[in-house]
């Protein structure tokens, strides 16, 4: 019955949107993530650059990434899976797999993606030379995530929402940053083909005037993070800084021990907006603590296996290149009910109907997997667990 009402809920859009046209949130109004390139957590966490960061917000200690190298990390941050990736090439993924762009759009949340140096909206090459003068690849498609899943890519205007750092710091000046912002800076900025000093240094520049006290009438919420950690042969673990004037005052300059991946990213922003889910590995995903609490949710926990897992190695799927690893795309769990309280999304729901019953490795249970010991378990789909 409880479920009957949510899905009955889902159909009916009951979208309440500010006088700025701007759709309110538990937590806040604007989510913010930028990405910074290959650095293991106790380096950064001591880097002098990222001592006055912060104090102005919430470093979050127990961040680890899904895997290596970069691109998997990227992707599952818009899709709720890496799909077996384990590479950096040119990759594709299927119209039927959704992304956060559907969950926001269904509740009328703007989104778009900057990345520095992209020579032009919805540009879908491999990479271009920009603004560092070195005639190299500044832009790179493997830091794009969303330019990678055909339901963007087939649609001209989510395409239109993949922009560059000016199209950024015009939408900034005009103050018209949409709700749910992604964005890679230049593989010099990221500290790519630099340093963790030139990164963090870039990273505290960058930073100054989205964190001025009228940067944004909204309340906004910034996470800095790293894609990956520098050290394969240790755990996969990355700093996460929040930022900005969501942070509430009493919170700023401390530490939060909660077990997060960038699964973390998508069951956050769920929470905040009273989102749709995936029925991917969104799904019992840990809710950055401060945004589970505005929004009265009590499910984070460790992953019953979080100290067993081999974050440095990717499970088979669609995208490996090891032929022998291949496995198709997963169905969706569509009985699963995610952290903003609601079931899949209906679109995804229809695009899959026809394997509903087919089995799934979306439990709901935020156990994370890996490509050694830790593989993904397929069962047939059933509600998340108690
Ligand atoms: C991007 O790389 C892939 C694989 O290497 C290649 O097939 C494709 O043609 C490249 N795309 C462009 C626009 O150069
Ligand atoms: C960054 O390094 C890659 C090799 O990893 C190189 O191909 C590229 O040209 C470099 N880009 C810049 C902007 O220096
Ligand atoms: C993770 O897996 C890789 C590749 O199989 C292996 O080399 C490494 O030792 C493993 N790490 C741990 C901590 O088990």
């Amino acid at each position: 019955m409880q479920r009957l009402f949510a899905t009955l809920l889902g159909w009916v859009c009951l979208c309440i949107v500010s006088a700025a046209g701007l759709v309110p949130g538990k937590a806040f109004e604007r989510f913010i993530t930028i990405w910074l390139e290959n650095q293991d957590y106790a380096k950064v966490a001591a880097d002098p650059s990222i001592a006055d960061l912060k104090r102005q917000g919430i470093l979050l200690t127990r961040y680890y990434a899904h895997t290596h190298p970069s691109q998997p990390n990227y992707i599952a941050a818009v899709g709720g899976d890496y799909f077996g990736l384990n590479h950096d090439d040119f990759v594709r993924i299927p119209e039927n797999v959704a992304t956060v762009a559907d969950l926001l759009e269904f509740k009328d949340v703007t989104w778009a993606g900057y990345f520095e140096d992209v020579p032009g909206p919805g540009y879908m090459g491999n990479f271009s030379d920009g603004s560092t003068g070195n005639g190299a690849w500044d832009y790179v498609r493997k830091h794009n995530p969303f330019v990678s899943y055909d339901s963007i890519t087939a649609n001209g205007e989510r395409l239109l929402n993949l922009g560059s750092f000016d199209d950024f710091r015009r939408a900034f000046a005009a103050k018209k940053v949409p709700q749910f912002v992604f964005m890679s800076p230049n593989m010099m900025n990221d500290g790519h083909n630099t340093t963790l000093d030139f990164a963090t240094k870039w990273s505290h520049e960058f930073l100054q005037p989205l964190l001025a006290e009228k940067a944004f009438k909204e309340r906004t919420l910034i996470a800095l993070t790293y894609d990956e950690s520098e050290t394969y042969s240790e755990p996969n673990h990355i700093v996460t800084l929040l930022l900005g004037s969501a942070i509430p005052r009493s919170l700023r300059g401390t530490q939060d021990n909660t077990f997060y991946t960038h699964y973390s990213i998508l069951s956050t922003v769920e929470a905040n907006w009273g989102l749709h889910n995936l029925g991917r590995y969104d799904v019992g995903a840990n809710v950055f603590q401060f945004v589970a609490d505005l929004a009265g949710y009590t499910q984070n926990k460790d992953p019953e296996n979080a100290l067993a897992v081999n974050n440095s190695v990717s499970y088979p799927g669609m995208l490996n290149d090891d032929p022998s690893r291949r496995l198709p795309i997963p169905a969706p769990n569509t009985k699963l009910i995610g952290a903003g309280g609601l079931p899949v999304l209906p679109s995804i729901e229809a695009a899959w109907s026809g394997v509903r019953k087919v089995q799934t490795p979306y439990d709901g249970s935020g156990r994370v997997c890996d490509g050694d010991r830790n593989p993904p378990i397929y069962n047939a789909p059933a509600a998340n667990p108690p």
